[in-house]
């Protein structure tokens, strides 16, 4: 079976296999990436027909109330609560959770919220095409070699394969109906006067998101949904300040190999005692890559339940197996994205200096990825607004959080020995960019104060910007905040991307 796999995978060879990304990460956009693994996807649906289960890749279009059921897992203040103890370990594919916070989450009393903007992941979603079809030949070789189905592992044997891929699932849609409800919740008095400005980024799912946060954002205020005012196209061709793309050696080259090549690493060190466990029960022979698989489909069918009900696959694992995974995820984000990755905070100083030209209301300057046509149209890029929301994706999330330096902090994750986010100062997935992940950035007006501050609040988590003297609250003063981002302002380490 996992020879067929790499048949259909590339018509190759097993080389071709391992070059499938053990993160497929959902790569941002239409690129080169993508566009192959549409393309191997058709070929291997005609080669599979039976044997696998073919996506559901329509979904139509579902109203949503921004009120959860009781029998939902999830709700607008705190997200996603049940199991917290293994789902709040599942990396990027978390279902959003509010983190806890060691400084106070709301502004302090004497202060008024005078500018908010969020930028905010998608919601939950099916798996990426290329994984939706691994995960569907992983369960086939399960059903066509296993010996038994013992205990936890008995739901196995009639387990049919129905996961989509790419889309929005509807627990997805209903995290982004409860987000926009929770920004409004808690910037009531401000949007109350103030209409966000809002972009999306063009693939299929982050302008979907956008919409439903719209809706959850207006059922808050008991108004009819506005429509989103900017969709930038994604694409190895397209300035995007929401999806990078265009810094020739990040994409490709070494530089793209380097979480990776960390994953594979932790991978020998956690997956080899789960795979003897699964193994034994099973009576099978899966590869470490599919144990990785099998543990996916926990979060994958837990947000494809459509009141995200923890699910079977969940109950393969133990909770430490949890935290492996989950650490697997960061390691990912860290030296793909973040810190870990010498032109990861780059991918992100674009939108840090339409964020700077926001929060100061002046026109912005930046040689990077930012669209200068977009930016120099007041229509397409207006500085004199109040409230923003912007739409995109993990990895470019990852990149914005490095570029501010918010993790500057932390001391670069190990390849060998886990690390929890108290040791991490809060790095991880599941913490930074869960589905329906959110960064706040807002301006406080404060009595007796002549300036202004800025708090940054990842996931209701208040980061302590210690790096512009954020006080006990959080605060810098805008023009501390302003200063300390010297990387931004001086274009990062945008002239590597070409060199
Ligand atoms: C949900 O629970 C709350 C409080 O437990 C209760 O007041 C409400 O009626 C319930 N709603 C539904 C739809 O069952
Ligand atoms: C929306 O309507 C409900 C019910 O009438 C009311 O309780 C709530 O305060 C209203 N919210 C706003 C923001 O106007
Ligand atoms: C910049 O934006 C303009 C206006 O939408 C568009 O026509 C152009 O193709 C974009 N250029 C790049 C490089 O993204
Ligand atoms: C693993 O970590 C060690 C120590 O930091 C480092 O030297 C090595 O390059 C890393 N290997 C990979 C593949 O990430
Ligand atoms: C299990 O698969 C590995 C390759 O992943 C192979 O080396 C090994 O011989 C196989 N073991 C059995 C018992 O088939
Ligand atoms: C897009 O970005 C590239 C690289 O920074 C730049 O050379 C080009 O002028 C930009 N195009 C637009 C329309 O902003
Ligand atoms: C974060 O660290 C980088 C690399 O040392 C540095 O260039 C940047 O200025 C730091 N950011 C902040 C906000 O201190």
């Amino acid at each position: 079976m996992p020879g067929l796999w790499h048949r259909i995978i590339k018509g190759g060879s097993p080389q071709d296999y391992a070059s499938l990304p053990l993160n497929e990460n959902e790569p941002a956009s239409p690129s080169k990436y993508r566009r192959s693994t549409r393309s191997r996807v058709v070929n291997g649906a005609i080669l599979l027909g039976a044997i696998c289960s073919v996506f559901g890749l329509y979904y139509g279009y579902t109203r949503i109330s921004a009120l959860p059921t009781n029998t939902s897992c999830d709700s607008i203040d705190d997200g996603y609560r049940c199991s917290p103890e293994i789902s709040h370990f599942w990396g990027q594919y978390s279902l959003w959770f509010s983190v806890p916070s060691e400084l106070a989450v709301d502004p302090p009393r004497s202060c008024s919220v005078s500018f908010a903007s969020v930028l905010s992941r998608h919601g939950g979603r099916d798996p990426t095409a290329g994984k939706s079809m691994a995960y569907a030949m992983m369960i086939g070789e399960i059903q066509q070699t296993a010996k038994a189905y013992p205990e936890e592992f008995a739901f196995l044997k009639d387990y049919t394969y129905t996961l989509g891929a790419d889309q929005l699932t509807d627990a997805g849609r209903q995290e982004m109906v409860n987000s926009g409800a929770n920004f409004h919740r808690r910037y009531s008095k401000l949007v109350a006067k103030n209409v966000p400005f809002v972009r999306a980024s063009g693939q299929d799912r982050v302008v979907e998101s956008a919409n439903k946060w719209l809706q959850g954002f207006a059922q808050a205020g008991n108004a009819t949904a506005e429509t989103i005012d900017l969709i930038i196209p994604e694409g190895s061709g397209s300035n995007n300040t929401l999806s990078h793309e265009i810094c020739t050696n990040f994409e490709g080259g070494p530089l793209s190999e380097i979480g990776g090549n960390a994953q594979a690493v932790w991978m020998d060190n956690f997956i080899p005692r789960i795979r003897s466990r699964v193994n034994a029960k099973l009576g099978t022979n899966l590869t470490s890559q599919f144990i990785v698989y099998l543990m996916d489909m926990c979060p994958y069918t837990t947000v494809a339940s459509p009141t995200a009900q923890l699910s079977d696959f969940c109950n393969l694992f133990t909770k430490d197996e949890w935290h492996q995974y989950d650490y697997l995820q960061s390691l990912n984000k860290y030296y793909g994205y973040g810190n870990g990755n010498p032109l990861g905070p780059t991918q992100g100083v674009g939108y840090v200096n339409e964020l700077i030209a926001r929060l100061t209301g002046k026109p912005i300057n930046d040689d990077t990825n930012t669209n200068r046509t977009l930016d120099s149209d007041p229509k397409t890029f207006p500085v004199d607004r109040k409230v923003y929301a912007d739409f995109s994706h993990d990895n470019d999330m990852s990149g914005v959080y490095a570029a501010l330096g918010l993790f500057n902090n932390t001391k670069p994750l190990s390849n060998t020995t886990i690390q929890s986010t108290k040791e991490t100062n809060g790095f991880s997935a599941a913490w930074t960019v869960p589905f329906a992940a959110r960064m706040y950035v807002e301006k406080l007006s404060c009595k007796g104060e002549k300036e202004d501050f800025v708090r940054i609040i990842l996931n209701d988590r208040v980061m302590p910007l210690e790096f512009c003297g954020g006080d006990k609250f959080g605060r810098c003063t805008l023009s501390n905040f302003v200063e300390s981002q010297s990387f931004s302002r001086n274009g990062g380490n945008w002239d590597q991307c070409f060199a």
